[in-house]
């Protein structure tokens, strides 16, 4: 097999089906801070008969579209994507700029009178704080009107491509940016092929 003809820069945006699109635009424009771009009435569409509203949080065109079908077409029910055993997305991450930012959006959501499906974690089993798994990134976890699973997050970890590992000088800088000396740890081992990552971290951590 011949390799891909590049390499893919990032994943940019997501397609989100939700139940009632104009109770899904309200949310992640006025509870989330999104902007919308455009929007597709039912009908409009010329590659299918869903409306899609196109929404950005920065200055492309769409970080998220909501798709939702015409009002005779019945969705199924996803009550808890995160739950769910249905083959789709888990969740979709919103990326913030630092811990204390990530530390006002829990307390913005909660005030929102919305139930955090995780209160903020730091995904790591190296980092003093962190949780035992893996993705050195803070984060917690909620669910929109239509029960799609959201994470708000900052500091995802930095990888070295030769070593497939953490980024030494990046993990060091992140732990002086919480509150912690640089040499507090060392970055996690590197991924062993064929191994769980939590192999040898369930012993530390026990089960979450
Ligand atoms: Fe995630």
């Amino acid at each position: 097999m011949s390799p891909p003809p590049s390499r893919i820069r990032r994943v940019q945006h997501v397609g989100l089906k939700v139940h009632d699109i104009e109770e899904a635009i309200a949310f992640y424009r006025d509870v989330l801070g999104f902007r919308v771009s455009d929007r597709y009435n039912p009908g409009d569409n010329p590659y299918g008969p869903h409306a899609i509203c196109f929404m950005r949080c920065g200055n492309l065109h769409h970080a998220v579209s909501l798709v939702h079908f015409s009002k005779d077409t019945e969705m199924s029910s996803r009550p808890e994507m995160m739950l769910s055993p249905e083959v789709g997305l888990h969740h979709v991450a919103f990326e913030v700029g630092s811990k204390k930012e990530l530390e006002n959006w829990a307390n913005y959501i909660r005030a929102q009178g919305l139930e955090l499906a995780m209160e903020p974690v730091v995904h790591s089993p190296a980092n003093p704080e962190g949780d035992g798994t893996m993705g050195e990134n803070r984060a917690f976890y909620f669910k929109d009107p239509s029960g799609n699973g959201i994470e708000i997050f900052c500091d995802m970890a930095e990888m070295d491509d030769d070593t497939n590992r953490v980024n030494d000088k990046w993990f060091r800088d992140r732990l002086e940016r919480d509150g912690h000396a640089g040499d507090a740890a060392d970055p996690p081992p590197a991924w062993k092929p064929g191994v769980s990552s939590m192999a040898d971290t369930k012993e530390r951590f026990g089960k979450k």
